[in-house]
């Protein structure tokens, strides 16, 4: 959601803060803005729009704080842009105030008036009262009185080489770079400004005294930490149409080849025997990540006879789930930092299950928490529509899949070396793109349309689907084939698309024969598939390379997400930043 960074460097401090907010922009683009203290007073720059607003001469001062918002209260404008001020203080903030009505009602008694719409508002205000002089100590004060979820980063005009961070259940780290001290909400964001880093933990502090970074309890107390060195600098690309999407879709041979590798050299044993043993297995996740899941749910109950339930995360954490000692709760996400998957998987340990968690950033919050962290190696996602992270999402929940199998019956399925012919199928998925594009176009100006498909294919029907949804803005349902006549036939008229996944021999037929009912209708239907004797059975094909059935959804997601990319492009909107929509979503 928001993102937050903090800067000391007595050298171009303001550009680094630019720089780092530019990287966080997919975390938020509704407004940015930029404190920085210099001869005893603060400098606020602060706009609506993106961060190239904050335009202008570099504010003065060695110690700063940025902002990009992603608006939970208040709309999108220059006041409810963060950072914001009371008396000697500047803070940003990520996260939501649960308490904050109650805190402004009392704080609006005492005399203060606010100027903004926003909970953060409260907390400046709450650390100004609270100064005698002591900075850090005004900020804990402050933050013993706050409830929800906070990363904030505060400046003072009496210290003009510090800030004072503090977290709780907001994702936050520190690095340290050459001659800076930074913190920020996510580690792709200072790649290239800092040589090491190290995750806050929530309820702790940071204090950064010129280049020194001190981690501390809310009473002062220094608390040991190590930092980690930080991978090489990642490239982000963008592709021919200048979008980072359709870079990211080309990465998607590369990052599944790195996952497979990293896979190969894991120990599986102590995941794949909590698995084998498990009472019960359970998975949790949001958006793109629960649709990985549910494939992974519907193949390893499959393969290895074992009941798994796939939940939403946001419905697991308040749905009183029979999870418990002896159990494995699976948890996914490209983050790590996503607030329901984080809260479900808090949930599962508090209750005794072992957590294995897949996510693609290495520090992330999740990957911390988990028993058995496991990576995908998809690189930097920066375009707000998953679509690397989700392939490799797959690679790495069926190769645990295998695994698991392996432990259970001591024979891999038979699919399972046909993993390392994942990345070469996507890349020739690709040489139907042109294809794709030419369906995009015909279907530019559509205003809804149905996504359909059978066995695991409906879980790739439902991500294409999500994928128009988010970047194209166009009506997108999805729905098992065989529920087709149970209602969804009924919006079909003259002209409507049925888009169908069918790349399992078993049920192909009988996903043509759905796409012949909507046809019969009017519909314009459209096929992806790797039997290409199917050519004839809608208005538009699309052959998909072949996988052994269960590994399909690998590859026939491709086709997918470049049409949606294409989509959104042709109607004239910037797939990297949909409407409404952050990267990670670290609020509830
Ligand atoms: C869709 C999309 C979102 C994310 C979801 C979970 O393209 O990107 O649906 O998949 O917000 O995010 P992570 O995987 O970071 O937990």
């Amino acid at each position: 959601m928001c993102g937050i960074v903090g800067c000391f460097s007595r050298e171009g401090c303001y550009e680094k803060l630019l720089t780092v907010l530019q990287k966080l922009e997919y975390r938020g683009y509704d407004s940015a803005g930029v404190a920085l203290v210099a001869g005893g007073a603060l400098a606020v720059r602060k706009k609506k729009g993106a961060v190239a607003n904050l335009c202008g001469a570099p504010l003065a001062g060695a110690a700063g704080i940025g902002h990009t918002r992603w608006a939970t209260h208040g709309k999108p404008s220059d006041e409810n842009a963060h950072p914001h001020v009371a008396g000697k203080f500047a803070l940003v903030h990520n996260g939501i105030l649960e308490n904050f009505a109650v805190l402004k009602e009392e704080l609006t008694k005492n005399g203060e008036a606010f100027s903004s719409e926003t909970d953060s508002e409260v907390i400046v205000k709450l650390i100004a009262r609270a100064y005698k002089g002591d900075f850090f100590a005004a900020v804990a004060a402050a933050c013993s009185r706050l409830e929800g979820s906070y990363a904030i980063a505060v400046l003072c005009e009496d210290f003009p080489e510090e800030i004072v961070c503090a977290k709780n259940k907001s994702p936050l780290l520190a690095g340290a770079g050459r001659g800076a001290a930074f913190v920020c909400s996510d580690i792709p964001a200072l790649e290239g400004e800092v040589r090491y880093v190290c995750p806050v933990e929530d309820g702790e502090f940071v204090h950064i005294r010129g280049e020194e970074i001190c981690f501390c309890t809310a009473g002062g107390a220094c608390l040991p930490k190590v930092f980690c060195r930080l991978a090489e600098k990642e490239r982000a690309p963008v592709g021919a149409s200048g979008s980072r999407m359709e870079a990211e879709i080309g990465q998607i041979p590369h990052g599944l080849e790195k996952t497979l590798g990293w896979l190969r050299a894991c120990d599986f044993a102590p995941a794949a025997r909590a698995l084998r043993g498990a009472g019960r297995i359970f998975t949790v996740a949001c958006g793109t990540a629960h649709h990985a899941a549910l494939a992974f749910g519907a193949l390893l109950s499959r393969e290895a006879r074992i009941p798994v339930f796939c939940e939403a995360a946001s419905e697991f954490r308040y749905g009183d789930p029979l999870i418990g000692a002896g159990d494995v709760l699976v948890a996914v996400s490209q983050s790590g930092e996503t607030a329901d998957t984080l809260e479900a998987a808090r949930l599962a340990k508090a209750r005794g299950a072992y957590l294995i968690a897949v996510t693609n950033v290495e520090q992330s919050t999740l990957a911390r928490l988990a028993d058995f962290p496991l990576r995908t190696l998809a690189g930097a996602e920066i375009a707000v529509a998953a679509t690397k992270s989700y392939n490799c999402q797959l690679l790495c929940l069926y190769f645990l899949a295998a695994q698991t199998v392996f432990y259970k019956k001591a024979a891999f399925p038979a699919w399972f070396s046909a993993l390392g012919r994942a990345a070469e199928a996507c890349e020739r998925a690709f040489s139907c793109f042109s294809e794709v594009f030419s369906l995009a176009k015909r279907l530019q100006t559509a205003r809804a349309m149905s996504f359909i498909g059978r066995g695991t294919d409906r879980f790739t029907a439902a991500e294409g689907a999500l994928k128009v949804r988010e970047i194209a803005y166009v009506f997108a349902e999805s729905c098992p084939a065989g529920e087709l006549k149970h209602g969804t036939l009924a919006l079909v008229e003259e002209g409507f698309p049925v888009l169908a996944v069918a790349t399992d021999r078993a049920t192909v037929q009988k996903t043509a024969n759905s796409l012949a009912e909507a046809k019969a209708r009017g519909a314009f239907t459209c096929l992806f598939s790797p039997y290409k004797e199917y050519a004839g059975a809608a208005d538009f094909f699309c052959p998909l390379p072949a996988l052994p059935a269960p590994l399909m959804p690998l590859v026939s997601v491709v086709p997918l997400q470049a049409f949606a990319c294409r989509l959104c492009l042709l109607r004239g909107f910037d797939p990297d930043r949909p409407r409404n929509l952050a990267k990670s979503v670290t609020v509830e």
